[in-house]
């Protein structure tokens, strides 16, 4: 396996860096990362291991992550100096092959470059209410264009009756991961107490936040609902917009792009200081997201749910070495 603390100058390794700062569901981090043959680009994988057999049979969700951490990848090169050649999809009869970067020809950053860039590791998911401050309409007026350009749609549900109907679905399926007997392997599996340190996961003594603090129902990571049924306090005004990123097919080549235009829009927001907070439970639920495509999404496919805001406070989640997700082209992927 290659050893970044023997070559720590390896542009692979830089580029590694960026990409597993991207968001995966349960900080499962579902990627393998190839250094190509004389550091001539780098490979995207996906490693269907680490997919949660429940929540995403398809491998939707890990397709979606490996998308952020592709755009991750795509802004570290553009951050050197290179214009990333991106190939998606290189070797049709391998699907866990998502893409390959190759370095292009030298292209000075542009400003948004360098601003995303340095947005990458200000972005953190937030769990529970934001400030009571609201976002400035030019930024979601332009997160609505850069999710176009990425080849998705963002649609806020702005009116009380779709934000109510899609609490009451994110409600549904969060009370059957709570309940179903089923899913509390999986939890088991990538939730963990800070005593046993993980460089995977979620810590679930981080956040005590009560997961039914605002209209949308959090993932009750800690079991905090089975010790306290309804938190102390509801803080409805401090759930912030929420909005829903469709596309209008559904099939891998659509999850990569999803991934992209997420992580774009997730930078945009982090750049200025506004976060995003997950309810993507409704779309683990295959009746409940032909739901949320019927009447909320306008026919095209719900593949992320998310609030926005300014958070309280951020709290930074593990990742795994770099060492770990990089192999070489003689490693194998297993
Ligand atoms: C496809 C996908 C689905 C996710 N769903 C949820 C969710 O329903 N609830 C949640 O709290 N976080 C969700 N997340 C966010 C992850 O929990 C988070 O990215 C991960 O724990 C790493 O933390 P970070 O984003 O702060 O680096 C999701 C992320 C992705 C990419």
């Amino acid at each position: 396996m290659f050893d970044v603390r023997t070559e720590p100058c390896h542009a692979s390794a830089y580029l590694a860096r960026a990409a597993v700062t991207a968001p995966s569901p349960y900080n499962t981090q579902p990627w393998i990362f190839v250094a190509e043959e004389g550091d001539r680009g780098v490979e995207v994988h996906a490693d269907s291991a680490r997919r949660l057999p429940l929540a995403d049979p398809s491998g939707r969700e890990v397709v979606i992550s490996c998308g952020a951490a592709l755009f991750n990848i795509r802004l570290a090169m553009l951050h050197l100096g290179f214009n990333p050649v991106v190939e998606h999809f290189p070797r049709p009869a391998d699907p866990a092959f998502l893409a390959r970067v190759a370095w292009g020809a030298y292209q000075r950053p542009s400003p948004e470059d360098e601003r995303l860039f340095g947005a990458l590791r200000r972005r953190h998911t937030v769990r529970g209410p934001f400030l009571a401050e609201p976002l400035p309409p030019s930024l979601v007026e332009d997160l609505h264009q850069h999710a176009h350009r990425a080849g998705a749609t963002l649609d806020f549900v702005a009116d009380r009756a779709g934000r109510r109907h899609l609490a009451e679905l994110v409600r549904i399926a969060e009370d059957a991961h709570r309940t179903r007997p089923e899913y509390a392997a999986e939890h088991k599996r990538w939730t963990w107490w800070s005593g046993e340190p993980r460089c995977d996961g979620i810590p679930v003594d981080a956040d005590v936040t009560h997961p039914d603090v605002t209209v949308f129902a959090g993932r009750d990571y800690a079991g905090l609902t089975r010790m306290f049924p309804a938190p102390a306090q509801r803080r409805p005004s401090r759930t912030g917009p929420v909005a829903i990123l469709s596309t209008d097919r559904d099939d891998p080549a659509a999850w990569l792009r999803t991934g992209e235009a997420l992580q774009r829009i997730l930078l945009e927001a982090a750049d200025h200081g506004v976060m995003a907070a997950f309810h993507t439970q409704p779309l683990e639920v295959p009746s409940l997201r032909v739901r949320i495509r019927q009447t909320l999404s306008g026919g095209a496919f719900p593949q992320m749910i998310f609030r926005l805001g300014y958070p309280p406070c951020l709290r930074p989640l593990p990742r795994r070495p770099v060492a770990e997700v990089l192999r070489t082209p003689g490693d194998g992927l297993t």
